[in-house]
Formats: structure tokens, sequence, C-alpha cells
């Protein structure tokens, strides 16, 4: 099928046919459609701006105003018809538009290009977005606090290596993922920052030849600044970099505390149980629980990694101005702002869910001798042991536990002796050796002592008010 080139916006000069190659790679509205809002948006700014330097009168505003919100209710209702001979948004909004008013909505394009058009959306859409997306995740944090001060007094396992290393108060891992998409949270913050500056008003590259006013845009449109330089206004994308980037990290760090979701609900570890509903079971294997939710946040993870490399590939190397690679940006956008969401969503209906097996992490604490080094800082400490000596003997009596299948807590005092004779003090002894004593040793700032921890979910509280 050939298209006339005669039913297109930028008809004009060519007369030859559009081969159907041309107009299906070329067009974004399959994508783009998700940008009406902002589209519109930006065309009745624009309007308004015509109406006050003269180009349109009040009757020619009023009609397209008008015009613009019954496009606008057609769109929300599904109502129009995508056509790929239309390319985009723009000429979707413009076309119907005259088929509604006619004449006046001929005049609308006065003044702008599509390149300050779609550089507008993409900057309102980045503004919403990232500003949905960061109280989101401040609203996870919360979640996360909520988890930590429930769990204060649970003794778990640290792991460095995945070996078990040494006690920690539950609370403590909880707010280190805290902490993390707190980041996140700001990250959002300066790419919302970033992408608050106007581009429209550039027009294909250089400026229009009229004498426009980019102020009054600037405040209809409500952004902080207007780029200084009308290249760089049509040609930047790293306000979408930026959004990629923040959603990236945010992926990265619910694929981890997924991974250990995925790990503590196993039946080696058993120390998580999630509730029913976000859990899914096995079409052929009637015991199985399995935790989809989690998987697939670690699995997301990689594709929202894919789409910022996709535009910093695609952006790479590309000479001032605009660049029709550039329309390669609406995937990767659209994509991770509705993927970061889904995975926000999953991510906190698990974290509110979780119900955690203590018996379970105290036995992983036994089992893993978690213990061993307060017992050997003990001997240093209260009996003046040199630490080469103290560390020699401890590990002789972790060897005599494995030997007879006890841990330090239930070795008897005939047996610890072998290992050292300071090891039969009792009272020396079932104190070292305690779990919840041991975390509550860790007293330097930012450590897993009770008060340490109370300090720091102060602080997460404190400077979750100041975020809002
Ligand atoms: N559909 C284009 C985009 O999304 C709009 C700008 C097209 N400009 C052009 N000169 N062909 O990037």
């Amino acid at each position: 099928m050939k298209h006339s080139s005669n039913d297109k916006l930028w008809q004009g000069r060519s007369s030859g046919d559009v081969a159907d190659i041309t107009v299906e790679i070329g067009q974004s509205i399959d994508l783009d459609i998700k940008l009406y809002r902002e589209d519109i948006q930006g065309s009745r700014a624009h309007a308004r701006m015509l109406q006050k330097i003269g180009v349109l009168d009040q009757a020619e505003l009023d009609q397209i105003l008008e015009g613009l919100s019954t496009v606008e209710g057609e769109i929300a209702a599904r109502q129009m018809p995508l056509r790929w001979d239309l390319e985009d948004i723009h000429t979707h909004v413009e076309n119907r538009l005259i088929e509604l008013i006619g004449e006046p909505a001929r005049k609308l394009h006065t003044a702008r290009s599509r390149n300050d058009q779609i550089a507008v959306d993409t900057h309102l859409y980045v503004k919403k977005k990232s500003q949905e997306l960061r109280f989101g995740i401040l609203d996870l944090c919360r979640d996360l606090l909520a988890q930590a001060e429930k769990n204060i007094d649970v003794t778990i396992p640290a792991y460095t290596h995945l070996q078990v290393a040494q006690p920690a108060r539950l609370a403590h891992p909880l707010m280190a993922h805290f902490w993390s998409f707190f980041r996140d949270a700001e990250r959002l913050a300066f790419a919302l920052d970033q992408a608050d500056r106007l581009p429209l008003g550039s027009g294909a590259c250089l400026g229009v030849n009229y004498d426009t006013d980019r102020e009054f845009l600037r405040q209809e449109l409500k952004f902080g600044s207007i780029y200084e330089n009308s290249m760089d206004a049509v040609a930047s994308r790293d306000h979408i970099l930026n959004f990629l980037y923040a959603t990236s990290v945010f992926a990265v760090h619910a694929s981890r505390i997924a991974e250990e979701i995925i790990l503590w609900c196993s039946v080696e570890f058993s120390f998580l149980k999630l509730p029913d509903s976000v859990t899914t079971g096995s079409s052929i294997m009637p015991q199985k629980k399995n935790p989809d939710l989690a998987e697939l946040i670690r699995g997301k993870a990689g594709r929202l990694n894919g789409n910022l490399i996709s535009l910093m590939t695609s952006v790479k190397g590309l000479p001032l101005a605009y660049n029709r690679d550039l329309q390669e940006d609406r995937q990767p956008l659209l994509d991770s702002a509705y993927q970061a969401e889904l995975i926000l969503k999953a991510l906190r209906a698990m974290v509110q869910g979780m119900e955690f097996q203590d018996q379970n992490m105290k036995s992983s604490l036994e089992k893993g001798y978690a213990t061993a080094t307060d017992l050997a800082d003990a001997l240093v400490w209260q009996k003046k042991i040199p630490f080469r000596e103290a560390h020699h003997a401890v590990g002789k009596l972790v060897a005599l536990c494995e030997e007879d299948g006890v841990p330090l807590t239930r070795v008897s005092a005939d047996r610890r002796s072998q290992a050292h004779p300071a090891f039969a003090d009792d009272d020396f002894y079932t104190n070292a050796v305690d779990p919840t004593t041991s975390a509550d040793r860790k007293v330097s700032q930012g450590g897993t002592a009770r008060f340490r921890i109370e300090e720091q979910m102060q602080e997460a509280h404190r400077k979750l008010e100041e975020a809002g």
C-alpha cells in the first residue's frame, strides 16, 4: 500500500508516494499515545501564548481550547483511532482538532515544531513520573521502617560471602534496605529537578521567527526555568537518562531485597513466610508456594538496566541538534516508568505481608557458630588473653562442637575447658556466646546494638517527614 504524501502534515515539498516502510518505521503513536495529556497541556499553553502575542484572537483561542478538551476526552475514552500514517501524538491531536473546529486549528502550529513539542511532552512526563515514584518509594521506606520497628528484638544471622557471620537485630538489615531505597527517592528528586526546565519555544532548533513569550509558557506549564539554548533544548535527552538511571538503580536495589526474600522463603532458610496472596502454586507440584513476585522483580531489574543502556547508546555520538534517532527515547522511558511502578507495588505488598520465623533464625545462628568472634573478644577483654591465642582456642572449641554436633550455646563446661581453661567459667562463657548480647555489643555508630538502631530509626523518621 502506498500513502499519498498529501494527507501528511509535512506535505508540501514532496510529491511522490510514501512507501509502507517509511510509515511503519517512522510511527511512534503506538507508544506516544501515552503522552496525550502532556501533549494537550503543552498545546493549551502554546495557544494561550499565541493569543497573548496577537497570533490568535480570543474567539479562536476559545475554540481551540474547547476543541482540545474534546480531543482529550476522546483519547481518554479510547475513541481515537490510531493511524500510523499520522506518525505521532502531536499530529493525531492537531489533525483531530482540524476536523473538529477547522480553520483556527490550522494556526496552532505557528511558532513551534514537533521537535520542541516532543521535548516538552517528555519533560512534563518525567516530572510527573519522578514525583509519583518518589512518593511511592517513600511509602515503601515507611513499610520497611514499620517492619524494622516490629522486629527489633528478633535476632538474625548477618552474612558475608553468604556464610553466617555474626548475629544482628533483624531491624538492622531491614533498615539497610530502607536507606538504599531512601537514596533512590533522592535520585528521583534530582531527576525531577533537572527536568524542571522548559524546552517549548525552541522551535525546530534555533528559536522561532516570532517574538514569543517563553516566560508566559514557563508559568503556564509550571516549569522552574527555561532552557538557555534552543539547540540544547531539542537535542538533549539527559532529563530522560536521569530518570532511567534513577529507576534502574531502584530496580537493582529492589532485586537485592527480592533475592533475600527468595532465599529466606526457601526450605533451607525458612526465615520468612509470605502471605498466599503474593505467592503462587505450581501446576504440577501440589506442595509448592513460590515467591514469583520477588523473582519477577529480580528479572525486571535486567530490563530496566537495558532501557538505560538503550537510550545512552541512541544518544551517544548524535550531532546537534534534533535527529530522528531521538524518537527511540519513548520505548525506554515509558517502559521503565511502568515497570518501576509494578516493582514498587509488588515489593510493598510483600514487605507489608512479611512474617518472620525467629526460631529458624536462631537455629541458623547456632549452626553457624555466629558468636565465635564474640567469645574470642571476651577472652581478650575479660581474661586478658592475646587475640591470636583466643582465636586459636575458639577455633578448637568450634571443632569440638562440630564433632559432638552441638552449638556453642549448649556445649558442656568439661568439653569447653578442653579448648581453653577460661571457658569453664559459666557466667563468662554464657554471656559471651549469647546472640542478642552479641548484637548489643556492636555499639559503634551505625552498628546493630539496640540503642544504635533506635538512633537510626529516629533519623529515618525525621528524614521521611522532611521528604514529605
Ligand atoms: N515523532 C517525532 C518524535 O517523536 C516528532 C519530531 C519529528 N520531527 C521531525 N523533524 N521529523 O521525535
